[in-house]
């Protein structure tokens, strides 16, 4: 049975009316990124960190899948099994256009960690308030649910599973910069690159591409909502031929 990697990333939600973090306008220009996301800044300054947080859930509320959610909902649906899809997004606009079998490389905006037990409990759209307490072990060390720079990400281990059992790979709306797509890529025969801007690879380590899009077999140069139908059959085409 034929698979299908889809790794997607914040220009997926980007049409969604949620600013990605790289572009001009992302979040990283109003916010310094190692304050508010990294292990350092979460230990320097929490309440920051959580106020970051917050106002990212409070941001989502109000927001609505795009047609390129919706379609990757559709391929989910009319292709069970076949489509291991792994985002980069924190957002729930995927699992709202109907995804069920997503897994969130970066952890998720609507949910909270106790720090004592581990235990991940929703909170939805609103702020984590100063009396929040696990529901499990009622611990007051409670956080956000998003992997934060200088942290592990165990979810990653599920990249290197799809990579080996998928025969095309899809990147949609990613720089590229966390995950390199690059190497990813080149472990396939296949693989399609969406993104409306050619994004320079600036991860080399004896890499030669000077764009990330050098090492995909077809690139889209389009938003994911407008390249949505044009994806959907290309996928359609692989899973069915
Ligand atoms: P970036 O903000 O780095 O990149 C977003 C990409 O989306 C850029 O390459 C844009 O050109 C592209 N883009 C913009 N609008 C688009 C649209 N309508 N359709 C398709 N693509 C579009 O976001 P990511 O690569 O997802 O980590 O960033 C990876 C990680 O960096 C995030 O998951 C986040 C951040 O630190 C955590 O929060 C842990």
């Amino acid at each position: 049975m034929r698979k299908v990697m889809i790794l997607s990333g914040a220009g997926l939600s980007a049409e969604s009316g949620i600013r990605t973090f790289r572009d001009h306008d992302g979040l990283w220009e109003e916010y310094d990124v190692m304050k508010v996301c990294s292990a350092e800044g979460w230990e320097a300054d929490r309440d920051l960190v959580t106020e970051f947080y917050n106002a990212r859930r409070k941001d989502l509320a109000d927001k609505e899948p795009n047609a390129a959610h919706r379609m990757l909902a559709r391929l989910e649906a009319e292709y069970p099994g076949q489509i291991l899809h792994l985002t980069q997004n924190v957002d729930d606009l995927l699992e709202r256009a109907g995804c069920r079998e997503l897994i969130h490389l970066h952890g998720t905006l609507t949910d909270l960690r106790c720090e004592e037990c581990g235990a991940v409990f929703p909170v939805g759209y609103r702020s984590q308030s100063l009396e929040e307490r696990c529901p499990e072990c009622h611990s007051e060390r409670v956080r956000h649910n998003v992997v934060m720079f200088g942290e592990p990400a165990p979810a990653y281990r599920h990249i290197y599973e799809a990579v080996a059992q998928s025969g095309l790979f899809v990147a949609i709306g990613t720089s590229g910069q966390v995950i390199d797509v690059v190497p990813l890529a080149r472990e396939f025969e296949r693989s399609i690159l969406v993104n409306p801007k050619r994004e320079r690879h600036i991860t080399s380590f004896g890499d030669h591409e000077e764009y990330i899009d050098e090492a995909f077999t077809h690139f889209i140069q389009k938003k994911a909502g407008e390249a949505s139908e044009e994806l959907y059959g290309m996928i359609q085409g692989y899973l069915e031929g």
